[in-house]
């Protein structure tokens, strides 16, 4: 099986991490997310991934020189510009030279949603495309898509407002594609899989789903980065990992509570790390207080420092000693 992972976004909302790295590259625990997302398309059966790239696609380049990931061959697809959902899907489809019924993916998306069994049931049904549904409590982030009891697609409405959304089962952003769709695509141009495409399949009845109760979680915003983390090192998504890496340094008298520490990083005495994620090479100083936050890379936090609430702090930036930093991103320019 082929597959086309989606990671040519800019990652707007986890700014200020994505101003040097792209979204996809992002590590999460203990590699790149990008590399769970192929993990679960080759747990379904795929052996080829052709990246759909734009935004900084050198830094994937870069990270699989020989182009393999996870025992999986690589290819790279770079649009010249932005072709948004489907124009990127079909730029990378043509590229790859792909032929046959292929699986699409956001490249944002970490699940455990079984891709082989979508796969049979779009044999099965002879669909255009065939789209998994996971069940969200809040509908109005995402596509929300009725279907009929056999799972025949009755509508898809895309970020309808709450309580206009019909149901609660929702795009999980995995789709298996007929080639034929490609040629619908318009060329050259942007176009929204979700927005054009999928509307487009239901009026033609065209468009079947499967739900799906595995693990699921779109790890494109702040508070998602986070918890898609702690949920791996909760255990909530198969067994534990481990949450400090074996490189870091973590002061005996320092409180890590449920937290990622990664590559590199320090907590020193006193401090208190707690349901937060402290990246590569970050150092929090003495008594200081990091919770429910993110400390990029190479950041510094001063001695007493206290960040909470969700806040950014970016690559190689520095808190000084004693100030408050409580649900900001810092830069905020950025
Ligand atoms: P935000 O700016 O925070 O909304 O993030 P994003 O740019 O990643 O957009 P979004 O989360 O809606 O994108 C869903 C998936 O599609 C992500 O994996 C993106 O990398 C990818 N994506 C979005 N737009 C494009 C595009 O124009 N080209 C390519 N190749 N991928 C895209």
């Amino acid at each position: 099986m082929k597959a086309v992972i989606l990671v040519g976004g800019f990652g707007t909302r986890l700014r200020p991490l994505t101003v040097t790295t792209p979204k996809q590259m992002l590590p999460v625990v203990d590699r790149p997310m990008i590399e769970y997302v192929v993990s679960t398309l080759k747990r379904g059966g795929v052996s080829e991934v052709t990246l759909a790239l734009g935004y900084k696609e050198d830094l994937f380049r870069a990270a699989y020189p020989d182009a393999v990931c996870d025992g999986v061959s690589l290819s790279y697809a770079v649009e010249p510009e932005p072709l948004d959902t489907a124009g990127a899907v079909r730029f990378a489809a043509d590229a790859a030279g792909i032929d046959e019924p292929f699986l699409a993916v956001n490249g944002d998306v970490l699940t455990d949603v079984d891709v082989g069994s979508l796969w049979d049931r779009h044999r099965e049904t002879g669909a255009q495309a065939t789209i998994a549904l996971t069940r969200v409590g809040d509908p109005s982030r995402y596509g929300v898509v009725p279907t009929d009891p056999r799972g025949k697609v009755l509508g898809f409405i895309e970020k309808p407002n709450r309580d206009e959304a019909p149901t609660n089962w929702v795009n999980a952003g995995v789709y298996v594609l007929e080639p034929e769709i490609l040629g619908r695509i318009a060329s050259g141009r942007r176009v929204s899989i979700e927005r054009e495409v999928f509307p487009s399949l239901v009026a033609e009845k065209g468009l079947w789903a499967v739900k799906s109760e595995a693990y699921w979680i779109d790890i494109g915003t702040p508070s998602t980065y986070v918890q898609a983390q702690l949920d791996l090192i909760d255990g909530v998504r198969g067994a534990a990992m481990a949450g400090i890496a074996a490189d870091a340094r973590v002061d005996e008298d320092a409180e890590v509570e449920r937290s990622v520490v990664m590559e590199g990083a320090a907590v020193a005495a006193g401090a208190v790390a707690r349901d937060s994620i402290i990246m590569e090479g970050a150092v929090i100083e003495r008594d200081a207080l990091v919770d429910g936050s993110v400390i990029g890379p190479g950041a510094r936090i001063g001695e007493g420092a206290k960040v909470t609430g969700l806040s950014i702090v970016g690559d190689r930036v520095s808190v000084g000693a004693g100030l408050l930093v409580d649900g900001s991103k810092i830069p905020s320019s950025a």
